[in-house]
């Protein structure tokens, strides 16, 4: 609970339109308290999964709205992902989506947030948990920046997932560059909503996808538009 007082807090702080504040109290009660429920999804999903470090397991908290989120989410045939780290969240994606190709980018060289970890282990993690989970010909792995990826990139996806470099600068020009890239129709989900590692509460994640949506209120489906602890955008269909 005093989580929720502290996240709706900073987002005042951070000048969040009411309409975004609105969305993220009406998510508090039907995912407040759901880490039982994702316990029970990730027992079935991350049997055998290489982990460096137990007890990181970011992604899994967030199963429990992703699976509700998504029951209705049809025809995702190409996803792409910023930020793979061990393959949690390309593997919970490829098992969701099974027709659908997944195009993995990560430098596996971490950011600010990552100490003391060693990349080295953590890509081969990643390796050996695709390979049993997913096998690899559903996954094509880009170890460059989202920033190069992006450059040379001339593909459309129905599915986008952020979780890469978490600094504003580098959220903003993530999602700008997905947002080019996303299918009209498709769908942008956006790690990290309510993280506030930097002392600076602007130079975190949220106050790059509030400016997005604000600025790009036009071609997004504000009715289908979710904000919680991740965020999930619609772009509008033509
Ligand atoms: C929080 S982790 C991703 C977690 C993963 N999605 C999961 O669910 O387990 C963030 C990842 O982003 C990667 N990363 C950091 N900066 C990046 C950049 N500029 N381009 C691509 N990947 C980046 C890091 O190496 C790290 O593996």
């Amino acid at each position: 609970m005093s989580k929720f007082f502290k996240n709706l807090y900073h987002l005042i702080l951070i000048n969040t339109k009411f309409f975004i504040i609105l969305k993220f109290i009406y998510n508090f009660l039907p995912n407040y308290k759901t880490k039982s429920k994702s316990k029970i999804i990730e027992n079935e999903i991350y049997n055998d999964f290489k982990s460096y470090n137990e007890k990181e397991k970011w992604f899994c908290n967030n199963l429990f709205f992703l699976n509700n989120q998504l029951k209705k989410i049809k025809n995702i045939r190409n996803i792409l992902e910023i930020g793979s780290y061990e393959g949690r969240s390309c593997i919970y994606f490829g098992k969701k989506f099974i027709d659908a190709k997944i195009t993995c980018v990560d430098t596996w060289s971490g950011s600010d947030e990552h100490l003391n970890i060693k990349f080295q282990e953590i890509e081969s993690n990643f390796d050996k948990n695709i390979l049993n989970h997913l096998g690899n010909d559903r996954v094509k792995k880009h170890k460059i920046s989202s920033d190069v990826f992006f450059e040379k990139n001339n593909k459309f996806f129905d599915l986008i997932y952020i979780d890469g470099d978490h600094q504003t600068d580098q959220v903003k020009k993530d999602i700008n560059n997905a947002w080019r890239n996303l299918n009209d129709g498709g769908y942008l989900i956006l790690d990290d909503y309510t993280w506030w590692w930097y002392n600076d509460l602007n130079k975190n994640p949220a106050s790059a996808i509030n400016n997005f949506i604000y600025n790009n209120i036009n071609s997004i489906d504000v009715k289908n538009l979710i904000i919680w602890k991740q965020v999930l955008i619609k772009k509008k269909s033509l």
